[in-house]
């Protein structure tokens, strides 16, 4: 049978680096479920389809021609056929995409798109690393292996100021912290990370490198 692995968490815990790199050592697909949300803000965004209209969100959700791919090792989305894994991340996306996770037209639809993927890609590759906010709890409760990895909200400001600014990340930590703070906020009535789910085991990478986090990832996995 092939091994599904659900991994949930906010941004800053390492969850996207770590789960493909989790993904790649165990020969598996990956998914990540966040780009899609991204893809869906990006889509809506070049066809001026307004963000404030949730249905309008939900039609373009229906829709877009979305290829997410599959492999850990080169992230790809492409919608078209356009390679838009690079504009997904800019901030022009990341600072309106908390209206689109937070349409509940939109969220059954990609849900339910995340679970044809999870599925398809297990079959394909024998085995899949999922990962997002709702993944243990609503895409896939039925995963072999559900994980929260979770870290300090001053680790996590760490992180992801490191990955905005590089090398000059103590300067950027101020900015970064509004960023964070007010996406947590609005994504707050998506899901709470303050506990793990009944059967979801808790991993806190607060104190783990990357490599550390990427061992007690595979740990709960072999268990
Ligand atoms: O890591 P970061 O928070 O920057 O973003 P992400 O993981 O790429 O997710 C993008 C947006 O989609 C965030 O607002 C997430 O809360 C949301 N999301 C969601 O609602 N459900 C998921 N399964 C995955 C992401």
């Amino acid at each position: 049978k092939h091994l599904v692995v659900a991994v949930d968490g906010p941004s800053g815990s390492g969850k996207s680096s770590v789960s493909r790199a989790a993904a790649s050592a165990l020969g598996i697909g990956y998914l990540d479920t966040g780009a899609m949300y991204r893809a869906v803000t990006w889509w809506c965004l070049e066809e001026g389809v307004d963000l404030d209209d949730r249905d309008a969100v939900a039609q373009a959700t229906r829709d877009i021609p979305l290829q997410m791919g599959t492999d850990p090792t080169t992230p790809s989305v492409r919608v078209s056929g356009r390679e838009i894994e690079d504009d997904i991340r800019t901030t022009r996306v990341s600072e309106v995409v908390s209206k689109v996770a937070t349409n509940t037209l939109v969220r059954p639809l990609l849900q339910q798109l995340q679970r044809d993927l999870i599925d398809r890609i297990a079959t394909e590759t024998g085995g899949v690393v999922a990962e997002g906010r709702d993944i243990t709890t609503v895409v896939a409760p039925d995963a072999d292996v559900r994980v929260l990895l979770t870290a300090s909200v001053e680790a996590r400001l760490r992180r992801r100021s490191k990955e905005l600014h590089g090398h000059d990340a103590d300067h950027a930590v101020e900015a970064t912290r509004d960023q964070i703070v007010r996406r947590d906020a609005d994504d707050s009535t998506v899901s709470e990370f303050t506990q793990a789910a009944e059967g979801v085991h808790l991993v806190d990478t607060s104190d783990l490198d990357f490599e550390q986090s990427i061992e007690a990832l595979l740990d709960v996995v072999r268990r």
